[in-house]
């Protein structure tokens, strides 16, 4: 949704008297088999022109969609794209002129698509729609496909990208960039190998808990995290085990469906801020930046948001001993690395990768509990 509508009332105000706005795609197909079926989702599809928006990977198999003459297919979507990245793509979809952007893949290609759909027919460049609510409306159809269960960028409205030079992430957030389809076919996500299933996971889990923990959480988006985590409590350890597991596969589509339900209205906190760098400075995958991450906030926030944890920890399955251990230990079961040293981090590092986290205040300001810059030293000191 746009934050732009957003609850304006205190935080500590009760939830019920804060207001929300909640915008969801126009219709969301979910279902084994669905992205094989677009033809008949999507009206006048032989006619149309779709840009698809992928990686290689998913370039590679993108003839399943049964896509229409005039297609082409955007095969570069990066894992943490980037200014140069995005810049590609608008070539790419100015040059064609679609009528359909279809983003197929994980996050990084449903937030390409997104921008590619405002931009393509638009004077306006990236940094003009940095922030809220500054795209212009757009011509063209946008269709979101997920291939992995995690990042729920299907139902969103916000896109990520880098720059370079500066190594952060710059948001543009509209209600334009909202899909008009998102279709959820868990059969797109049995070819995920056990590491991004589980990392991908975490990622819908961090999305769910940090939502549902958050200083703006929202009791219309609590029942989304809520079932959320319940659902990767039940599904994620399973489809690790068994990526043919249909049923599992299909718990943690739905589980990343309520997580991208969670990210607009309300939005992530700490967990996402302090992965951030992982991300940007050592191309962690952004599912494997948030495990390591996630059981030390999970911790740091639990003394302010005791009855919420502990729900989070029931739905998780674990004993209610010990927060950061359990979580800890949860992750590793997974076959998580959990050691940030393994990632290429070093202690000298900690110090600029903490500054960077603390100034992302879209997210930290909204951490239940202050987070000082020692504070996120001490967490990545602990996660080293
Ligand atoms: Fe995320």
């Amino acid at each position: 949704m746009s934050s732009a509508l957003q609850a304006s009332a205190p935080a500590s105000a009760s939830p019920l008297l804060r207001p929300l706005t909640f915008v969801q795609p126009g219709r969301i197909e979910y279902g084994a088999g669905k992205a094989r079926r677009l033809a008949d989702l999507v009206p006048g599809w032989a006619e149309r022109r779709v840009l698809v928006v992928a990686d290689a990977f998913n370039a590679g198999r993108a003839d399943l969609l049964g896509l229409p003459p005039q297609h082409q297919i955007f095969s570069q979507v990066r894992p943490e794209p980037d200014l140069p990245n995005l810049d590609l793509l608008i070539d790419q979809a100015r040059g064609f002129a679609p009528d359909v952007i279809l983003g197929f893949g994980g996050g990084s290609a449903m937030d390409l698509a997104k921008l590619a759909a405002v931009l393509c027919r638009s004077a306006q460049d990236f940094r003009d729609i940095v922030g809220v609510d500054k795209a212009e409306p757009r011509t063209c159809l946008l269709v979101s496909i997920p291939t992995t269960a995690g990042t729920g960028s299907e139902v969103g409205a916000r896109a990520l990208v880098m720059d370079p030079a500066s190594k952060a992430k710059l948001a543009a957030d509209s209600h334009h960039m909202v899909a008009d389809i998102a279709i959820v076919d868990p059969e797109m996500t049995t070819s995920l190998p056990p590491a991004v299933t589980a990392a991908t996971g975490i990622d819908a889990l961090a999305h769910c808990v940090e939502a549902f923990t958050s200083r703006r959480a929202h009791p219309l988006v609590d029942i989304y995290a809520r079932e959320g985590i319940g659902l990767v409590g039940r599904y994620l350890a399973r489809a690790v085990a068994d990526g043919s597991d249909v049923e599992a596969r299909a718990g943690l589509a739905m589980a990343a469906l309520y997580g991208g339900f969670c990210l607009g209205p309300v939005n992530t906190t700490a967990g996402h801020a302090l992965s951030y760098p992982l991300g940007t400075r050592f191309q962690v995958p952004h599912g494997l930046a948030n495990a390591v991450i996630f059981p030390h906030t999970l911790a740091f926030n639990a003394p302010v948001r005791a009855e919420k944890s502990q729900v989070v920890s029931e739905l998780l399955g674990f004993k209610g001993q010990d927060l950061r251990a359990e979580s800890y230990d949860y992750c590793t079961a997974l076959g998580l690395e959990m050691q940030m040293s393994k990632m290429g981090v070093a202690a000298h590092d900690l110090q600029s990768m903490a500054e960077e986290a603390h100034a992302i205040r879209r997210l930290l300001d909204h951490n239940p509990r202050d987070m000082s810059v020692t504070d996120i030293v001490e967490i990545y000191r602990a996660a080293l």
